[in-house]
C-alpha cells in the first residue's frame, strides 16, 4: 500500500505561501490539504478558493477541506473553478451527502466524506465517496493532540469501506502517531503543524513519511 502525506497548508507562513508550498513540493509532496472554515460549521473562518488560485500553477493536486455548512450550495462549485483535485465535505454539514458528493464528481473532481471524531461510521455502509476522511481531532484548529481512540475506528473504518476508498486521517498527525494510522489502514496522513510548524519543513515531511511507511 502507498502512503501519501498531505500538507496542510493551515500552519504555513502565509507571507510565503507559494516557497512553503514549493519546499514540500520539493521534498516529494504532490497532495496539498487546504482547510477551509466558514465560522459556522467550525468557529474559525480561514480561507477562500483565491488560494487555490494562487496556488493552482504548482503542479500539485489540490485537496480541499470544506469545514463549512451546506458546502453544496456554492463552495463546491467555487473550489472546483479555482483549482481543486478532490473535495471532501463533512457527513455533518449537510442532509444531502450523496447530492454534494455527485456535485464533487460532475465537476470533475475526486469526492470525499469526513466525519468528525464522534460521528459513527455507519454513514460509509450508505454512500461510497472516493476518500473516506477519519478525523483524528475535533475540526477547527491545528496544532491539537491526536485521539488514542481513533486508531481503532481507523481499522473499522477500512473495513467498511474496502480497499478500493482512500482512507486518510487529518489531525495530530506527526512522527510519533503515523505509523499506528498506516498500522489500522490509513494510506494518505494530512500532517500541517508537524510540517510547517516545523523550522525545516523539508526535514519534517521526509521524517513523517519514513515515520509512516518504515513501521517495523
Ligand atoms: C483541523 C484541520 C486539519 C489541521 C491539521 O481542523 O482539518 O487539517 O490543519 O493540523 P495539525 O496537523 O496541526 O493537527
Ligand atoms: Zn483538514
Amino acid at each position: 500500500m502507498t502512503v501519501e502525506i498531505a500538507p496542510s497548508i493551515l500552519a504555513a507562513d502565509f507571507g510565503a505561501l507559494r516557497d512553503q508550498v514549493g519546499l514540500v513540493k520539493g521534498a516529494g509532496a504532490s497532495i496539498i490539504h487546504v482547510d477551509v472554515m466558514d465560522g459556522q460549521f467550525v468557529p474559525p473562518l480561514s480561507m477562500g478558493p483565491q488560494v487555490c488560485e494562487a496556488l493552482r500553477d504548482l503542479g500539485l493536486h489540490l485537496e480541499v477541506h470544506l469545514m463549512v455548512d451546506r458546502p453544496e450550495t456554492i463552495q463546491v462549485e467555487s473550489f472546483a473553478k479555482a483549482g481543486a483535485g478532490t473535495i471532501i465535505i463533512h457527513a455533518e454539514a449537510t442532509p444531502a451527502v450523496d447530492y454534494a458528493l455527485d456535485l464533487i464528481r460532475s465537476h470533475g473532481c475526486h469526492a470525499g466524506l469526513a466525519v468528525n471524531p464522534a460521528t459513527p461510521l455507519a454513514i460509509y455502509e450508505e454512500v461510497s465517496p472516493d476518500l473516506a476522511l477519519c478525523m483524528t481531532v475535533n475540526p477547527g484548529w491545528g496544532g491539537q493532540s491526536f485521539i488514542p481512540s481513533s486508531v481503532a475506528k481507523i481499522e473499522r473504518l477500512r473495513a467498511i469501506v474496502g480497499p478500493d476508498v482512500v482512507v486518510e486521517v487529518d489531525g495530530g498527525v506527526d512522527v510519533a502517531t503515523a505509523a499506528s494510522c498506516v498500522a489500522a489502514g490509513a494510506d494518505r496522513l494530512v500532517a500541517g503543524s508537524a510540517i510547517f510548524g516545523e523550522d525545516d519543513p523539508v526535514r519534517a515531511f521526509n521524517n513523517i513519511l519514513h515515520a509512516a511507511t518504515n513501521r517495523n
